[in-house]
C-alpha cells in the first residue's frame, strides 16, 4: 500500500465534492472566542450562550492539543437553543486537518449496512493520519509553454521548457497535463512544482525576473526567486487522510470511486485489521501520526441500546475521536428498553460525558440572529418589520422566525419592493402556521382528520410550547 496512492486520489474526491450553500448554519464562522477563551457578545455569527461556548472554547483546546482521545461530550438543552450551532461552530474552529464528522441518530438506521458498522464508519471517519512522505516533484521557473492542435484528430499535444538559475529542460505534455496548465493560467515566467506521482501541477508564484513585467501582474502577485539547482527534486510532503478514506480505497470490491459514489456498504473487518497494522508500522517508522478528530452525534437519543454499548466500547479505544452529542429530551425511555433514563442515554454513558446546557434566548438575542440570518441570506428589512419578525420568533420559535424570512423576502420582490416591510411578515405569518396554531387548527378540526388518536382532554392538555 503506497501512501502517495492514497493521498493523490483523496485529493481528487476532495476536489470534486467542495460545494458551498446557504444553510441553516452558513451563519456560523467559529465559536467567537477571544485569545483567552472568553465568549464575545457577538462575534463569527455567534450570539449569546456565552456559557456553552466558553464550554466548548475549552473542549477545543484540549482537541487541539491532540492529547485526549476517547472523551464524551454531550450537549444538553431545549429545540432551537443552539446545540448544533455550537457544534458547527468547533468544527469550523478546528480547521481542515482535523476531521469533523458529523451523524444524525437516526442515519445509523439504514438498510444498507449493520447500526455498528455504520457507527464503526463515523468513528474511523474520525480519526485523522498525518502521513508524511517523499514525493518526486519537478520545480522551475516556466519559460515557453507550446501547445498544438491537431487538425484532425483534435488532440492535444505540447511542450513546456522549465529553467532553474542553472539548467534548462523541456518536457514532453500529455492531454491531462495540458488541461491543468490551461485551467490554473499558468504562462511563461510564472514558477510552478509538477507533483510527478500526481501529476498535479501547482502555481507559486510569479518569477523575480518578471516584477518589471506589469501586463501580467495583479495586485495579489507573490514574486518569488527562481529555483535553484536540479529540475526534479525530492520534497517532503505532509497530508492528512482519514482512517476511513484509507479502507475505503483499498477495500478490492469498492475501490475509491464508491468515495463520491456514496454507496459504500460494509468493509470486511479484514481489510480494517489491514490498515490498523500498516499505520501502526508508519507510526514506527515515524512516517505517520494519529489525529484524533471530533465525531458529532446530533438527536442522539434517537440510537438505540446496542449502540450506546458500542460507543460506551468504542471511546475506550486508544485511536478513538472526541465524541460530541446532542439532545433535546428531557427524561425519557432509552430507545430498544423499557428504562427511564436522563436525556434517554444510559448512565454508564452519561457518567462518562461532560455536560453542556444551552438556555434559552431573550429578545435581544433573538433579535440579533434574525440580523444576522437576513445579512446571510442578503434580505433588507425594515426596522419595523424587524421587531414584528422578532416578536414572533419570541412567541412561536426562532427557527419560525428565520423560516419567515426567505418566505417574506420573496413575497417583497413579488410586490417590487427591495426590502421587507410589516405587511410582507404578516402576510408570510398567515400563509405559513406555527406548531401552536397547527395544534390549534388540530383541535378545532379534529373529527376530519384521518388516525387522529388522542381524546378531547389529551389534546386540550397538550403541551405547545
Ligand atoms: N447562539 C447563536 N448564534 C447564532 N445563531 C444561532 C445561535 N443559536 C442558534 N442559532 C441558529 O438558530 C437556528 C436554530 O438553532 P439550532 O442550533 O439548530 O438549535 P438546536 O440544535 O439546539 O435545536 C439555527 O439556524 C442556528 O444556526
Ligand atoms: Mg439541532
Amino acid at each position: 500500500m503506497s501512501t502517495a496512492g492514497i493521498h493523490s486520489k483523496v485529493q481528487e474526491v476532495k476536489d470534486l465534492t467542495r460545494i458551498e450553500r446557504i444553510g441553516a448554519h452558513s451563519h456560523i464562522r467559529g465559536l467567537g472566542l477571544d485569545d483567552s477563551l472568553e465568549p464575545r457578545k457577538i462575534s463569527q455569527g455567534m450570539v449569546g450562550q456565552l456559557r456553552a461556548r466558553k464550554s466548548a472554547g475549552i473542549i477545543l483546546t484540549m482537541i487541539r492539543e491532540g492529547k485526549i482521545a476517547g472523551r464524551a461530550i454531550l450537549i444538553g438543552g431545549q429545540p432551537g437553543t443552539g446545540k448544533t450551532a455550537i457544534a458547527m461552530g468547533m468544527a469550523k474552529s478546528l480547521g481542515e486537518e482535523t476531521p469533523f464528522t458529523m451523524l444524525a441518530g437516526s442515519e445509523i438506521f439504514s438498510l444498507e449496512m449493520s447500526k455498528t458498522e455504520a457507527l464503526t464508519q463515523a468513528f474511523r471517519k474520525s480519526i485523522g493520519v498525518r502521513i508524511r512522505e517523499e514525493a518526486e516533484i519537478i520545480e522551475g521557473e516556466v519559460v515557453e509553454i507550446e501547445i498544438d492542435k491537431s487538425v484532425s484528430s483534435g488532440a492535444k499535444t505540447g511542450k513546456i521548457t522549465l529553467k532553474t538559475t542553472e539548467m534548462e529542460t523541456v518536457y514532453d505534455l500529455g492531454q491531462k497535463m495540458i488541461e491543468a496548465i490551461q485551467k490554473e493560467k499558468i504562462v511563461a515566467g510564472d514558477i510552478i512544482t509538477i507533483d510527478k506521482a500526481s501529476g498535479k501541477i501547482s502555481k507559486l508564484g510569479r518569477s523575480f525576473s518578471r516584477s518589471s513585467d506589469y501586463d501580467n501582474v495583479g495586485p495579489q502577485t507573490r514574486f518569488v526567486q527562481c529555483p535553484e539547482g536540479e529540475l526534479q527534486k525530492r520534497k517532503e510532503v505532509v497530508h492528512t487522510v482519514t482512517l476511513h478514506e484509507i479502507d475505503v480505497i483499498n477495500s478490492r470490491t469498492q475501490g475509491f470511486l464508491a468515495l463520491f459514489a456514496g454507496d459504500i456498504g460494509e468493509i470486511k473487518p479484514e481489510v480494517r485489521e489491514q490498515i490498523d497494522q500498516k499505520v501502526a508500522e508508519w507510526r514506527e517508522e515515524g512516517r505517520a501520526e494519529i489525529v484524533p478528530g471530533v465525531l458529532f452525534i446530533d438527536e442522539v437519543h434517537m440510537l438505540d441500546i446496542e449502540c450506546f454499548s458500542f460507543l460506551n466500547r468504542a471511546l475506550e479505544s486508544d485511536q478513538a475521536p472526541v465524541v460530541i452529542m446532542a439532545t433535546n429530551r428531557g427524561i425519557t425511555k432509552i430507545r430498544g428498553t423499557e428504562y427511564l433514563s436522563p436525556h434517554g442515554l444510559p448512565i454508564d454513558l452519561l457518567d462518562r460525558a461532560l455536560i453542556i446546557t444551552t438556555d434559552p434566548y431573550n429578545q435581544k438575542e433573538i433579535q440579533q440572529i434574525l440580523e444576522i440570518r437576513c445579512q446571510e441570506e442578503d434580505v433588507e428589512i425594515t426596522e419595523d418589520a424587524m421587531s414584528l419578525l422578532t416578536k414572533i420568533g419570541k412567541e412561536s420559535s426562532l427557527r419560525y422566525g428565520i423560516h419567515l424570512i426567505t418566505a417574506s423576502n420573496l413575497v417583497a420582490i413579488k410586490r417590487k419592493s427591495h426590502e421587507v416591510d410589516v405587511q410582507d411578515i404578516r402576510k408570510v405569518y398567515s400563509l405559513f402556521v406555527d406548531i401552536k396554531r397547527s395544534v390549534q387548527f388540530l383541535k378545532d378540526f379534529e373529527k376530519e382528520f384521518m388516525f387522529h388518536e388522542v381524546s378531547k382532554e389529551e389534546l386540550e392538555a397538550m403541551d405547545t410550547n
